[in-house]
């Protein structure tokens, strides 16, 4: 009997684990119906995730995948999703389900989860419809196998660990032009910072520690995307860009199109000056200029990260799409916390592409005016009524995303708490 843990499976593990040759169909091996049944309902649907890994709290990613699949099947009338690390099935049994997807393969490495992931596909769709099938390889061993076999995708779902990007490349082959690629990352310690040589590996990104990490954990990961696109002469756009602090998990979703980007590239560098708080992108050419306006020439005060993504974490008018077809499946103001209406009013707000990458804390303008935090809501009609853009962001509850400088926000809030 095989013994693999899923949590410890990822690229690196030997494919030798699993016998090459062996094309498992779609039958429950001895070990799965044998295993412990444990149900769950998700939107609806009952499962089964057996001993399988699974996440309650991951539903909000799962629901947004879901939307963005749908909305594809709808303007393009065909669906062929591929969804790499099932776990017990749940996102491969919902893009049958709801996004109506014409057909799924749902693999997992783990042979053990052939038998949850069959009967839980059986529940909404008969095999005999032949509208999925389930694998149990590798990631990266199905994504080459399909590109040799020329069979392609329009959606590919990567609900990978840690920061596994080995499988960008295969993935981008494919992915058909215009289709999608919804990818993870869990690496906290990276986004943080903490690991800069295994960010600089997995996403080509050296991260330093900055007040917005979890904003940069989306934008190292949408960075590394791009860089791998580049290669193959494509490039990503992303359409919506997703953080949750339970893992934490970073999820993005882009569009894979051919040729560069239309409109120059947003993959620079970011510097944050721990004296003043100014954040400033940098471009490429101005790496041997670096230096923050408020002239400080205090050492290590530039904290210098990147290469990364720098434009918008989402495209407001695919967002709005989804925020629309949520509505018509019931979906929005279910009054949880995890509400998917005030998420994705969020993230519409924050696509503002007047308004830079990163956020800033109210604990931090505070601690630089020296006086108590205003109200958010106060400080926001405050900035606009200075003339600035300003949103809140949907990482962090106590953060405003601005084009308002650093110093403008500790003037206007030191106004605003000495008035
Ligand atoms: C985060 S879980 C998937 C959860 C599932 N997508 C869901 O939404 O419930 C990751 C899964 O990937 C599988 N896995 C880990 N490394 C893999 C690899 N390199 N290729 C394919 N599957 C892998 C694990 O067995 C595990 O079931
Ligand atoms: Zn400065």
């Amino acid at each position: 009997m095989l013994s693999l843990s899923p949590t410890t499976l990822s690229s690196s593990f030997s494919p030798k684990t699993l016998n090459p040759n062996r094309k498992p169909s779609n039958l429950r091996s001895l070990t799965a119906i044998l295993s412990n049944s444990h149900h769950e309902t998700e939107r609806g649907f009952q499962f089964d995730i057996g001993d399988t890994f699974f996440r309650h709290e991951s539903a909000t990613g799962r629901d947004l995948g879901v939307l963005a699949a749908a909305l594809y099947k709808k303007s393009n009338k065909n669906l062929r999703v591929l969804d790499a690390m099932c776990g017990c099935g749940i996102r491969s049994l919902r893009y049958l389900a709801e996004a109506e997807a014409d057909f799924v393969l749902a693999n997992d490495a783990n042979e053990e989860c052939n038998g949850v992931i069959v009967g839980n596909l059986l529940r909404v769709v008969k095999e005999e419809e032949g509208r999925w099938e389930v694998s149990h390889s590798v990631a990266n061993r199905v994504l080459a196998e399909k590109y040799v076999e020329r069979e392609y995708f329009d959606f590919v779902d990567v609900d990978s660990f840690g920061s596994d990007s080995s499988f960008f490349r295969l993935a981008f082959d494919v992915v058909k032009i215009g289709g999608l690629l919804y990818v993870t990352s869990t690496d906290g310690f990276s986004s943080g910072g903490h690991r800069p040589n295994h960010s600089l590996a997995a996403y080509g990104a050296y991260i330093r520690p900055l007040p917005y990490s979890n904003e940069i954990g989306l934008r190292m990961l949408i960075g590394g995307a791009m860089r791998e696109a580049s290669v193959l002469g494509y490039h990503v756009s992303p359409l919506f860009s997703y953080y949750s602090y339970h893992g934490p998990v970073f999820r993005v979703l882009l569009r894979l199109n051919r040729g560069k980007p239309p409109h120059g590239i947003h993959y620079r560098f970011i510097g944050y000056c721990e004296s003043c708080g100014h954040s400033q992108a940098i471009s490429w050419d101005k790496l041997g200029q670096m230096k923050c306006p408020c002239g400080s020439d205090a050492p290590d005060s530039l904290v210098v990260s990147g290469p990364l993504w720098t434009g918008p974490l989402h495209c407001a008018s695919y967002l709005t799409e989804m925020h629309t077809l949520a509505g018509e499946w019931g979906w929005l103001g279910d009054g949880t916390k995890n509400d998917l209406d005030k998420l994705l009013l969020r993230m519409i707000d924050e696509s503002d592409p007047s308004l830079p990458f990163g956020y800033i804390q109210l604990d931090e303008i505070a601690s630089r005016a020296k006086v108590n935090s205003p109200r958010l809501v106060t400080l926001m009609s405050a900035i606009q009524q200075n003339g600035y853009n300003v949103s809140r962001s949907h990482i962090s509850n106590n953060a405003i995303k601005t084009n308002c400088p650093m110093s403008e926000c500790i003037r206007i809030t030191k106004d605003i708490q000495n008035a």
